[in-house]
């Protein structure tokens, strides 16, 4: 009798496995106002107080005390790279009166992701101004602020530099220029075109002599900043539609990049979301072709990422870049690790054509103070838990350490 065996092919789909060079840096950020707490000297604390953000920072997730548990989940990641910032209303709390226990804390801070093999990316200024000077100028309206700037970049460099691998002077000028200036939603709360077209002058002007000053103190410190990128599309037909829409993104996306002639040793994007612009109100609004939307509502939008940075590369072909921000707000944590593949996949065919991307950092490591929508949006990799403080990894904490591991990702 014959055997009726039968074998049965299963069909197994091996997903090929997209890898990024080698020495990329995996990192995460996270910044001093949004997570230290007790920031009450700066210009945001009091926005929060006259009611410019739903809560106040308070607290936050207290990582000026806990600063060794992040590091802790840092390591547990297997990060390459940690960006954090500092804070100027610590460092100089009084107008040309540093404080060296401040500099001394963010020392310590340091040295200690050093000492775990973790590359340091150093903010010098994510946002906040310290009370003395907006109560004397006002902001970055006022020229003044310039020269305080500089100095304050100088004091950071002599006595910091040394242990920062990474130098960012700005993060996203685009962002509180035109919130505070155009849109009121940041400190100083100004509709003002005029003023909004003199602090960015002044902003330009502080970053030039920052990046001069900085190559003086310490030469081989990499230098520049990290700007907010968006992709902007429309769906209107009018002739002369995308010739704006490509005017608007080339002046959001690349006005602070071209007004600094070069002085930047590296090309920093924060890439979180697609833009629709429309002739109506709200005249930007989230790509609506898009399925699937972060709490924020912001549309999930990963092949601009490729554009952007394809972009970067045609405008700036001898720098390298560093996407040094992309992350969603998801309590429930259904979409971060498909986000993070997303945007990895685009990163990965932009390197296979020819870009020079050398690190990507999720934000956040942890939830955190989200500016003026207060603590309600999520978008750490672990959860926090504000009041015992306790820091908890999400799933996708996992995801992103497997990525980290295999330095690649499956293709999707
Ligand atoms: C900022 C962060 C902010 C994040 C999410 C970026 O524009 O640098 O401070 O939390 O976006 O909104």
């Amino acid at each position: 009798m014959k055997s009726k065996l039968k074998i049965k092919s299963k069909k197994t789909t091996v997903k090929r496995k997209l890898f990024f060079p080698s020495n990329f840096w995996w990192g995460a950020a996270y910044a001093s106002h949004q997570v230290e707490g007790n920031n009450t000297n700066n210009n945001w604390w009091r926005w929060e107080k006259q009611g410019g953000a739903v809560e106040s920072s308070a607290r936050a997730c207290d990582s000026w005390h806990l600063f060794r548990r992040d590091h802790d989940l840092a390591e547990e990641l297997g990060l390459k790279a940690f960006r954090l910032s500092l804070e100027w209303s610590r460092i100089e709390p009084k107008e040309g009166k540093f404080n060296k226990a401040a500099v001394e804390h963010y020392r310590t801070v340091l040295k200690d992701l050093k000492r775990r093999n973790i590359k340091t990316v150093v903010t010098l200024w994510h946002w906040t101004l310290p009370l003395w000077l907006v109560d004397k100028y006002g902001g970055w309206h006022n020229k003044n602020s310039v020269n305080f700037f500089v100095r304050y970049c100088k004091k950071v460099v002599k006595e910091l530099g040394e242990e920062i691998d990474l130098f960012l002077i700005l993060n996203e000028p685009n962002i509180p220029l035109s919130k505070g200036y155009l849109n009121a939603e940041h400190p100083p709360g100004k509709r003002n075109p005029w003023l909004f077209w003199r602090a960015t002058k002044n902003m330009i002007q502080a970053y030039n002599r920052c990046y001069n000053e900085t190559k003086k103190i310490q030469p081989s410190l990499l230098t520049g900043f990290t700007h907010h990128v968006s992709e902007f599309v429309t769906l209107h037909k009018f002739p002369g539609a995308q010739w704006l829409v490509k005017k608007i993104g080339d002046y959001f996306n690349w006005h602070f990049y071209l007004k600094i002639g070069g002085k930047f040793d590296f090309v920093g994007l924060n890439y979180y979301t697609g833009h629709e612009l429309q002739l109506k109100k709200p005249f930007s609004k989230p790509r609506s072709e898009s399925v699937i939307f972060s709490d924020m509502g912001w549309s999930f939008s990963p092949r601009g990422i490729y554009e952007i940075i394809m972009e970067a590369k045609k405008k700036f072909p001898q720098k390298p870049i560093y996407i040094l921000e992309n992350g969603a707000a998801d309590a429930e944590d259904k979409i971060r690790a498909e986000y993070i593949q997303g945007h990895l996949k685009w990163i990965y065919r932009a390197i296979k054509e020819g870009a020079d991307v050398r690190g990507y950092f999720y934000w956040s490591l942890l939830d955190n103070f989200e500016w003026q929508a207060g603590f309600g949006p999520r978008f750490g990799l672990c959860e926090m838990d504000y009041k015992t403080m306790e820091r908890k990894p999400r799933k996708s904490f996992y995801y992103y350490q497997k990525v980290i591991k295999e330095n690649g990702i499956e293709a999707c």
